[in-house]
């Protein structure tokens, strides 16, 4: 975690210099914030948001987006912060996570990308070699005037609820430009980094770049914590995690280690790699629905606070059923330091949208106990 000193880089009026958000059960939460006895401070409430909570499952969003293709919505300030801040009001989540996507920084460097609906990330000219690498532009920070004016917009009408910046971590856009479109076993990156190390280091150097600095962009424009997004990493061993993409990700984090901003790292099929992922300068572990969150904490070690992992799948059964594992989910996460309840991986299209604010009231509804003796 940065020390409190290092705030100073951020603005004056940012919310986590002003304290606006300082005392959010979020924060409390991501920070861990232990008491003398060990045991992590109780938040007034528990709190809860979920990945991809802005987008197809509100109506809302659907009316607004139609006719806008989706990276000219993430590109218009006023409609990505509606769009921001649409769950926070219906939902009643305990963050805001900013509307946008991990390719906008493609787009704002010039790269031809397009988001096609029901497909993915889609670029014009897959980046497969030394050549393609070195043709790379050169992504400007007046690019970033529409990202900044949607933060400033957002965090204005947020109050005291936080705002969460993303990107996506080197190893995740790297597979969208050597595919160039989405994959999935990433045949393309995991040759690549074996067959032609120098160009992969190149490759994700760059991407670490560029993602590094969209998340600064956002955290200095307002948001209050960051999370790196390494959807696809998964896909890779211990060894090449290792050895070819957790330096990478480490250079994506170090963009905004030390603004006193809490860093969430989340990967899907990430259960052998998550101390790596911790190593690589993250302050909380987001787990996938893979992992149950007490045998996170016991390959993590308690001072980690997590972040997830109710089972999108599970949106769809019965009330009963998907009230007994929120619970489950709660009490697994409450040998960790901190715990902040999130899906295991985004909100699907098809969830309905009433759900979700059942989901949100249950989990605020469960008192914020301390956990056992020795947790
Ligand atoms: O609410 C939020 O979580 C914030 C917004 C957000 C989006 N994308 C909006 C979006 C975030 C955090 C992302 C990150 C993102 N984008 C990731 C990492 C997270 C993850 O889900 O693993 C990845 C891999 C992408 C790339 C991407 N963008 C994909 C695979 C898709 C889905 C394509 C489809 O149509 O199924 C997108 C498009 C996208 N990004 C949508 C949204 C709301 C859907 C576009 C639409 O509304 O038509």
């Amino acid at each position: 975690m940065a020390s409190s000193t290092a705030q100073s880089t951020l603005p004056a009026h940012h919310p986590l210099v002003t304290g606006r958000t300082a005392e959010s059960p979020l924060l409390n939460q991501y920070r861990g914030s232990r008491d003398s006895a060990g045991t992590p401070a109780a938040p007034h409430r528990r709190p809860v948001w979920f990945m991809r909570q802005a987008g197809r499952s509100l109506p809302e969003y659907r009316r607004l987006r139609e006719g806008t293709s989706m990276l000219d919505a993430c590109l218009d300030p006023e409609m990505a912060s509606e769009i921001t801040m649409q769950p926070v009001r219906r939902h009643d989540v305990d963050a805001a996570i900013f509307f946008s996507d991990i390719v906008i920084p493609l787009r704002l460097a010039g790269i031809d990308v397009e988001i096609v609906p029901n497909v993915g990330p889609v670029l014009g000219t897959p980046v497969r070699s030394r050549v393609g690498v070195e043709a790379l532009p050169v992504l400007d920070d007046d690019a970033f005037a529409p990202i900044t004016e949607a933060v400033g917009r957002t965090v204005e009408q947020l109050g005291a609820t936080p705002l969460i910046g993303f990107a996506g971590a080197p190893f995740t856009l790297a597979a969208y430009m050597v595919e160039g479109r989405p994959s999935r076993d990433h045949l393309g990156p995991r040759t690549m980094m074996h067959a032609d190390p120098d160009t992969w280091h190149a490759l994700a150097s760059w991407a670490a770049d560029v993602s590094g600095r969209f998340m600064r962009a956002q955290l200095e424009a307002g948001a209050s914590a960051a999370q790196l997004f390494d959807s696809w990493a998964g896909s890779l061993g211990r060894t090449d995690y290792a050895a070819h993409v957790q330096e990478h990700s480490a250079a994506a984090l170090s963009h905004v280690s030390g603004l006193g901003a809490p860093l969430v790292h989340f990967g899907t099929g990430t259960g052998e790699i998550l101390d790596l992922m911790r190593e690589a300068g993250a302050d909380v572990i987001g787990i996938d629905y893979r992992v149950q969150l007490d045998e996170a904490t016991r390959r993590l070690g308690p001072q980690t606070p997590l972040q997830g992992n109710i089972d999108p799948a599970l949106l769809d059964a019965d009330w009963p059923v998907l009230e007994e594992h929120v619970r489950q989910v709660i009490t697994s996460g409450s040998e960790a330091a901190g715990h902040v309840l999130n899906l295991g991986h985004g909100v699907p299209p098809t969830a309905n949208p009433e759900v979700l604010t059942r989901v949100v009231e249950l989990i605020h509804s469960v008192e914020p106990s301390t956990p056992s003796a020795g947790a």
